[in-house]
């Protein structure tokens, strides 16, 4: 498909499949592939990468894409019967002709709606019709918002329950100089020792090893902060309770076939999630949980998370 405006462009990547690439006037941009409905790319205004995009990434359905922000639903993790994250990552997704009004994303051009839906195969493996309508923004200033309302559309009555996480994969200079602010003192379930309960002690989170931890009942600001790069993002949620933080550290990272194995020094997940208390829709009801993150100079610093600009209306 041919580009219709400067701000959304429909195109091919990799291996041919489908891609949305938006852009604002300051040089932004943002890449969506309709597999997986996954963001690979962000960029900021001096067109640097800010999302870490596996150097061994397989762009091969049904294969889902390593880095970037891969969508979890309607499972976080492997707690259920479903594959590891669930299926939403690994199922191609459309453009949305008809996507609802979005007040929160008045301002922006530069974006797209998507939409998956239960298909007649995908009954069999989770027997619920579903109408997820996933929102990729791009503000003027270059953030990134991404928006999801899942409907239950069953007409047998029945309701249905998920976990759900924004898998945000960031690049950041060298792991050892990043630390993350906002979820000091809170309680998680560690995924390396059977999702047992801890509390987090003292101060921000630095890394030193393997971490696999689902923080609970997390603020809605979580900033990232990468020294070398004199760069932090801030993380803002809404509806999204949870933050999982992931590194897999070097043993991890050898065994996985689509990671390199210096990878883990230049990527931290932290993601935007659900997880500790599953969301239940009745027929007709529907969920909203959005995400926007923000890439800002470090003079921006440690203990001074908040300073900027427009409120954040969830
Ligand atoms: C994280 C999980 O969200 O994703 C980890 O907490 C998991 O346990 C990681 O290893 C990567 O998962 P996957 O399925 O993309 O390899």
């Amino acid at each position: 498909m041919a580009s219709e405006n400067v701000f959304v462009e429909h195109c091919k990547g990799i291996n041919g499949l489908d891609k949305v690439i938006l852009r604002e006037i300051r040089g932004y941009s943002a890449e969506v592939y309709l597999f997986g409905g996954q963001v690979t790319s962000w960029k900021n205004e001096h067109r640097e990468e800010l999302l870490f995009l596996s150097s061994k990434a397989i762009f091969q359905p049904p294969k889902a894409i390593r880095g970037g922000i891969p969508i979890c639903f309607p499972q976080f993790g492997n707690m259920d019967s479903l594959e590891q994250h669930g299926f939403a990552r690994n199922r191609l997704w459309s453009v949305d002709p008809d996507p609802p009004p979005c007040s929160s994303h008045a301002s922006s051009r530069a974006f797209i709606d998507l939409i998956l839906r239960h298909s007649e195969d995908g009954l069999k493996i989770w027997p619920h019709r579903f109408e997820f309508r996933l929102r990729v923004a791009l503000s003027p200033a270059g953030d990134l918002m991404l928006t999801s309302r899942i409907r239950n559309t069953n007409t047998d009555g029945k309701s249905f329950t998920f976990t759900f996480a924004y898998h945000t994969y960031f690049s950041v200079s060298d792991i050892s100089e990043v630390r993350v602010e906002g979820l000091e003192t809170l309680d998680y379930l560690d995924n390396l020792q059977n999702r047992k309960r801890f509390t987090e002690q003292g101060d921000a989170i630095t890394f030193e090893s393997e971490v696999d931890k689902i923080y609970l009942s997390t603020p809605t600001k979580i900033a990232i902060l990468d020294h070398e790069r004199k760069r932090t993002f801030e993380l803002r949620k809404d509806g999204l309770p949870d933050a999982v933080v992931w590194n897999p550290w070097d043993k991890k990272a050898k065994a996985m076939v689509d990671f390199g194995d210096e990878d883990y020094k230049h990527m931290l997940c932290v993601e935007a999630a659900c997880v500790e208390k599953p969301i239940t829709l009745k027929p007709s009801e529907e969920w909203k949980g959005r995400q926007e993150i923000l890439a800002v100079p470090s003079s921006y610093c440690s203990g001074h998370l908040y300073p900027r600009r427009v409120p954040f209306t969830g």
